[in-house]
């Protein structure tokens, strides 16, 4: 293995430790100085290439000389054992023309005019949650009581769920995104699982349909053809998961982080009409809960603009996280700031043909959480000390266990 920027030393293991708060780990900046693409040792024991750099993360994401067809033998993982590239039905794990047959059959449901129409659901929601909120004394574990019920709910109406079955979505997504809390078994039988849930769901509906993105897709199967059963059962399954996690985990650490930069908390309950949108921006840069982005392998050699080298079937990882804080493109990375407004082009929702279809529905979600919260609880505070505050371990992701609130 080598890049032409030539990394020596030993091959570090992934994922690295994450900084206070759970920050990005402070090895994207040591390697974007000297090793902005080089190798790293996932979980899996399978050596693969980590971008760095906000231009290499990018350029993989978008480039079509990578594909994320990883079913073949000896193909990267970054867990041993099945997981998720191993489902060829996935949006996400299927490469051009097949992605895009895929894709436009869901797009409509997500477009920015789509998701101003979920507005004011959204605000109804959040408004209830709120009035339960209110109506209980604090402390009050804030991502239990607010910030995955909201879009829980919401991407279940959505598609016609029973939200009542949250808690076994949630179950469920958690043993997924486990990189070692999780044995290979327990995942495959949390992946049974929900996938008898979901056919049962589907069978239901089809005794008794209804009018939501269900019926859509299996209508867009049963009438129409234009997706298997297998990738029909799929997209429901990803969708109920994608739909509720990272927002989930975003609202808390960016409620959380508002909390800790109490100026910039100030002038948003101050003046939402001009900051709130910006806030939202730089939540969303700085609080992607883990390295988000998936494995992608190299289909022919290329150079990425780093200067550093891919061969053809060589795997390389690139992790958003590492983009949103490279100082090239985010002036002080580190520094928190609602204000950078145009100049924060943040890839927090991936780039490229798998650009994150829920970014419009998950931009109004998280808008209208952070406002609906700090309007109704002027004296919202963290009811333990910063730094008792428990974050996930052994997972994809790094967020809060729980985010105790008082007011
Ligand atoms: C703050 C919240 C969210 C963040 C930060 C986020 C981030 C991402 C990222 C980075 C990707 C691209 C992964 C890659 O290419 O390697 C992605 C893809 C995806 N996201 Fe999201 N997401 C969020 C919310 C949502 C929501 C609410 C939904 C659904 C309603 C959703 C559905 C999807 C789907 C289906 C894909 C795969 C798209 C494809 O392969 O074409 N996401 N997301």
């Amino acid at each position: 293995m080598s890049t032409e920027r030539g990394c020596s030393g030993d091959t570090a293991d992934f994922p690295f430790p994450p900084r206070e708060f759970g920050g990005p780990p402070e090895a994207y900046a040591d390697r974007r100085g000297g090793c902005p693409l080089g190798p790293v040792m996932l979980p899996s024991g399978d050596e693969v290439l980590l971008a760095t750099t906000y231009e290499d993360v990018r350029e993989v994401h978008a480039d079509a000389r990578f594909t994320r067809n990883l079913r073949y033998p000896g193909a990267p993982r970054m867990l041993a054992g099945r997981d998720i590239p191993d489902d060829p039905h996935a949006l996400v794990n299927m490469d051009p023309p097949e992605h895009t047959r895929l894709r436009r059959i869901v797009q409509s449901a997500f477009t920015p005019r789509r998701a101003e129409e979920w507005r004011p659901q959204i605000q109804t929601l959040a408004d209830d949650l709120l009035d339960a909120l209110a109506s209980t004394s604090p402390p009050v574990d804030l991502m239990d009581a607010f910030a995955f019920p909201l879009p829980i709910n919401i991407i279940c109406r959505l598609l016609g769920v029973p939200a009542q079955d949250s808690p076994r979505f949630r179950m469920w997504s958690d043993v997924f995104l486990s990189t070692s809390t999780a044995t290979a078994e327990e995942r495959l039988k949390a992946g049974a699982e929900f996938a008898a849930y979901t056919d049962r769901l589907i069978a239901e509906r089809r005794e008794k349909p209804g009018s939501d993105l269900l019926d859509e897709l299996i209508n867009a199967h049963d009438a129409e053809d234009r997706l298997s059963e297998g990738e029909l059962a799929r997209m429901v399954r990803g969708l109920i998961i994608a739909g509720h996690e990272t927002t989930g985990h975003v609202i808390g650490r960016g409620v959380l982080t508002l909390l800790r930069h109490r100026d910039q908390l100030a002038a948003v309950r101050r003046e939402p009409d001009v900051l709130l949108r910006g806030a939202v921006e730089e939540i969303l840069r700085t609080e992607v809960p883990g390295h988000g982005g998936l494995l992608r392998v190299a289909t022919e050699d290329l150079t990425l603009p780093s200067g550093g080298a891919v061969s053809k079937g060589q795997a390389v990882l690139a992790p958003v996280v590492a983009a949103n804080y490279d100082p090239q493109q985010f002036p002080n990375p580190d520094e928190f700031d609602i204000r950078r407004n145009a100049e924060n082009r943040h890839l927090a929702f991936g780039h490229g043909p798998h650009y994150c279809l829920g970014a419009n529905l998950a931009r109004v979600e998280i808008q209208v959480a952070i406002h609906s919260l700090i309007e109704r609880f002027p004296g919202l505070a963290l009811a333990v000390p910063p730094d008792s505050l428990r974050w996930t371990t052994g997972s994809r992701i790094c967020s809060l266990v729980a985010l105790p609130v008082t007011w």
